[in-house]
């Protein structure tokens, strides 16, 4: 049996498409090169979706897909779903969620305005801290809020930390650190057990070596 294989576009699928070419799963055509959202692999019977990072954990849950490769900022993000296992980390897309705010300038006190579009990994991050806070949802390129006096703070991803520096921002504390994870359906690790197994092994061996 074959398994349907969810990940995101972008970053991940770039960095994900040699290591599943290592476990010989290959899509027909290049996804890079190619329009399409769903491929073939070129031998196997399984399948690709290229998919927004968020939407990878909804087709895991909901079983149209058997195994899903994201971010683990997306994981959390999409918050306590039942069904799906986080099986691995494959140690790539290495980065960190943080606070962040404008250099030099101390948080105020009182209510904390908070720019994110990571909204449930803010709250349950400030909830923890006991720390009350108003969350304004964004899309992206968060790092202009406090520059506009949007918000006091921002809760984002940092790699390099350049975006942060460009921005007159600066990092506060560490929330999590993040990497590139697979998940699979709970169905799925019954039905296609030995498929599943399979491939979490292979994959695991070619990021170990
Ligand atoms: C992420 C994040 C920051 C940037 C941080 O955005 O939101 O803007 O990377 O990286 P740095 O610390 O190396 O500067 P990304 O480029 O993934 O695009 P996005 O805004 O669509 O999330």
């Amino acid at each position: 049996m074959g398994l349907v294989i969810a990940l995101n576009k972008g970053r991940i699928l770039k960095e994900c498409l040699p290591l599943l070419a290592a476990c010989e799963i290959e899509p027909s055509e290049d996804p890079h090169a190619s329009r399409k959202l769903i491929f073939d692999s070129r031998s196997g019977g399984h399948q690709l979706i290229v998919t927004r990072s968020a939407d990878v954990p909804t087709y895991v849950e909901h079983g149209v897909a058997d195994i899903g490769i994201t971010g683990k900022d997306t994981i959390e993000e999409y918050g306590g779903a039942m069904g799906f296992y986080e099986l691995l980390d494959l140690g790539i897309g290495k980065c960190r969620m943080m606070t962040a705010g404008p250099q030099g300038q101390p948080e105020p006190k009182g209510v904390l305005r908070v720019a994110t579009k990571f909204v449930n990994i803010a709250r349950a991050y400030y909830q923890r801290q006991a720390r009350q806070v108003e969350i304004i949802k964004l899309s992206g390129a968060m790092e202009i809020a406090p520059l506009l006096g949007l918000a006091d703070t921002i809760v984002d991803i940092v790699d390099t930390g350049n975006t942060l520096r460009a921005n007159g921002l600066e990092a506060r504390e560490n929330i999590c650190n993040i990497s590139t994870r697979v998940i699979v359906n709970r169905a799925s690790m019954k039905t296609k057990f030995s498929e599943v197994q399979a491939l979490v092994a292979s994959l695991n061996d070619v990021v170990e070596s």
